[in-house]
């Protein structure tokens, strides 16, 4: 396709981009990982572009993937902690020389380089749902270069690319696929959303046989589950949505199993406030743990997926996550090559 349009747009999460545009972005991937791989460089892509990335929380795979995929470009990243520049804050939010609005810093750096990236979930905005995404959009209606979610409390479009395209390369297709989206039991409940909201929106825009499992109490986003549906029903694939962990792995190709907390946990309008019943939730099911007992009943092919860190004793078991089945560190690879696509296409 036609990838001019590409140029100068943000991305915030896979539900602004087509199923066309995602599987253009993947083909890109692809062909960056195989160039790189024969020694060929395209240090040209991105040449003097500089991307600046705000870190409201903590990172391995992303920080680090990021940084590799703009010095791979021949470009620069340029790491920002939040408590270190004048911490970017919306109206009402607002701390006299210790904050500054986010419309001037996103004006700021559009002056100085060409594109920004934020990572922002959980304490930085008190855990209200909603509340890091609307600061992503705010940098991205003021910003005059493209904004890159690096992680919200909604959405982690750039993990879920390297999800679907582990599956790509892994099944060689989506069709038939049955990829099942679990929650797992954690001893901190203390986990956002976006990995399995991201995750089930892009397999169901892939065409896969999605199913989403977990407890009762730990639903996801309402808005994100119709997108699902509507997705299953345009590209050919299933969407359902189970509370039994057992019943939801049976016949999987794709096994993905992680934490998060629901409703109970995000403060008003979306959530109730209230930690100690998602505490609650989480003691009762704590043989949600990804073993091998449970890996035998998917498929004799399928696949373990983690978008890591994995939480090892609790969420998965050690012979499951360092064993045959495990894609794990495929998928932390391929957040380099998916990121390297998005930014050569937009930052062009
Ligand atoms: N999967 C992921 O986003 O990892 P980090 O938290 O290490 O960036």
């Amino acid at each position: 396709m036609k990838t001019d349009s590409f140029r100068g747009r943000d991305f915030l999460t896979l539900l602004d981009w087509s199923k066309e545009e995602i599987e253009t972005i993947l083909d890109t991937a692809l062909d960056l990982k195989r160039r790189y791989a024969i020694g060929e460089r395209h240090d040209h892509i991105l040449a003097t572009k500089t991307l600046f990335m705000i870190f409201y929380n903590q990172s391995l795979r992303t920080r680090n993937s990021f940084e590799a995929g703009m010095t791979q470009l021949g470009g620069h990243a340029h790491y920002l902690d939040p408590s270190k520049i004048y911490t970017p804050a919306l109206p009402g939010k607002e701390i006299a020389y210790t904050t500054e609005r986010v419309s001037d810093v996103a004006r700021v750096l559009s002056r100085m380089g060409d594109a920004i990236s934020i990572r922002c979930y959980g304490d930085p905005v008190d855990w209200v749902y909603g509340g890091a995404h609307e600061i992503m959009e705010n940098f991205a209606y003021w910003a005059d270069i493209p904004v890159l979610n690096m992680e919200c409390d909604k959405y982690h479009p750039f993990q879920a690319l390297a999800d679907i395209l582990t599956v790509k390369e892994k099944f060689g297709t989506f069709k038939g696929i049955k990829f099942v989206m679990s929650w797992a039991y954690s001893p901190s409940v203390h986990k956002p959303r976006a990995v399995p909201q991201s995750a089930i929106i892009a397999a169901t825009m892939m065409g896969c046989d999605t199913v989403l499992a977990h407890p009762k109490g730990m639903e996801l986003d309402d808005e994100v589950l119709a997108a699902c549906r509507q997705y299953a029903a345009m590209n050919g694939g299933s969407f359902e949505v189970s509370n039994d962990f057992e019943e939801a792995l049976k016949g999987a190709h794709v096994v993905y199993p992680k934490a998060w907390c629901a409703t109970p946990i995000f403060k008003p309008p979306v959530g109730q406030d209230d930690p100690q019943k998602t505490q609650e939730i989480f003691d009762a099911n704590k043989d949600w743990i990804c073993d091998q007992e449970h890996m035998e009943l998917a498929d004799k092919y399928a696949i373990y997926m983690h978008c890591l860190p994995a939480d090892r004793g609790f969420e998965v078991t050690d012979d499951v996550i360092d064993g045959p089945q495990s894609v794990v560190f495929d998928e932390a690879e391929n957040r380099l090559h998916v990121q390297k696509a998005v930014m050569s296409l937009v930052m062009r």
